[in-house]
């Protein structure tokens, strides 16, 4: 039994890099017919992290459910449920904090690039970090191992937390025996594991440079115009291969598509018209699940109902988990 499961935080403003980097391969491979469970789900307990409005929180949870419908995610094939109807993810991620070094947690990215910053800006190195970013992965990975999970598609920035989560699971194993926890293994796309922003870092809302998932067709084309490009002249040839408006458009293209555009370049192309043809392919990719999207959002109570048939299917697998994992940590 191969188990997949990947989860998004709900923080407002979801991106194309969600889209490429985990939701769009997460469906496909839940499509493959190599998984006999696919377990997807909002991680709304991450969000506390940083959420600070409940209303805003609420809206943040059903916009990350939307989205994974609106783009074609088969919820009575795949089990799609809210991180926090599941109350064992909380128990087991105790029980997992108490087997993990706080040494690894210093080291895991996220939190070690807020104590940089904060020495750079010469402030206390722990200001403003709540124990919520500090334990983050931990809860993380007591998402991934209470479904005895083998692979987890992500983007690149999330491969170091998929990689504690082994070493956890590998480090309970050692403790309590084998097959205590299963050791699951990062899936990244060759293409789409890491998306460029409009400025070329990488696309994420707090460098405030993403391209939304949702937004309209005018402010989505708006929002392609501000990509960053150079200041070469329209008629002067360009590279294809060095250019972040053709990174983005290869992934929504097809290779017929991809083939005229890369020639347009080496005789030369003005980066509006490139933009142009990029708004094309990308608004043509969204405009059906955007009509989608939109309707859900209009009547929740459709959402609720998948989210509560998903609730219910996960957490018969987290009973079953937590049973065996207790009796090995516990003898209860
Ligand atoms: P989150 O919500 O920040 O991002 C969701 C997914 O989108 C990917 N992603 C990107 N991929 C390519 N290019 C980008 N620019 C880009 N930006 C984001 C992320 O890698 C991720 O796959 N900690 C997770 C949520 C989580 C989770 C889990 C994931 C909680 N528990 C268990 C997997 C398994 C997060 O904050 O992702």
């Amino acid at each position: 039994m191969k188990t997949i499961l990947t989860g998004i935080k709900p923080t407002g403003d979801i991106h194309l890099g969600n889209l490429l980097g985990a939701i769009r391969p997460a469906i496909e491979l839940s499509k493959s017919g190599e998984y006999e469970r696919a377990l997807y789900f909002i991680a709304d307990a991450h969000a506390l992290t940083t959420v600070r409005d409940p209303k805003a929180y609420k809206q943040y949870v059903y916009e990350i459910a939307a989205t994974w419908i609106a783009l074609g995610l088969d919820t009575t094939k795949a089990i799609f449920f809210r991180q926090s109807d599941i109350k064992e993810v909380f128990e087991l991620a105790w029980m997992l904090s108490c087997m993990t070094p706080k040494g690894d947690m210093n080291r895991a990215h996220s939190y070690k690039d807020r104590v940089q910053k904060n020495k750079e800006d010469g402030k206390d190195q722990d200001q403003g970090i709540n124990m919520g970013l500090y334990n983050y992965p931990v809860l993380m990975s007591a998402d991934i191992l209470l479904y005895d999970t083998n692979d987890v598609p992500v983007g690149k920035d999330q491969i170091q937390h998929v990689e504690i989560a082994r070493s956890i699971a590998g480090r309970c194993n050692e403790y309590f025996g084998e097959g205590t926890l299963v050791e699951p293994q990062e899936i990244i796309q060759k293409q789409g594991a890491y998306i460029p922003g409009l400025d070329g870092r990488k696309m994420s809302k707090s460098y405030g440079n993403i391209i939304p998932l949702w937004a309209s067709e005018k402010k989505l084309k708006k929002t392609i115009n501000k990509i960053t490009t150079d200041s070469s002249a329209p008629e002067e040839p360009k590279d294809p291969n060095n250019c972040l408006i053709m990174e983005i458009y290869r992934l929504f293209a097809s290779s017929e598509q991809v083939k005229s555009l890369e020639q347009r370049y080496r005789e030369g192309i003005g980066w509006g018209y490139a933009k142009a043809e990029l708004f094309e392919v990308v608004n043509a990719y969204l405009s059906g699940p955007r009509e989608k999207f939109n309707y859900l959002m209009e009547n929740k109570n459709e959402i609720d109902n998948v989210l509560l048939d998903g609730a219910s299917k996960a957490q018969a697998i987290a009973d079953e988990t937590m049973q065996r994992v207790r009796k090995a940590v516990t003898g209860f």
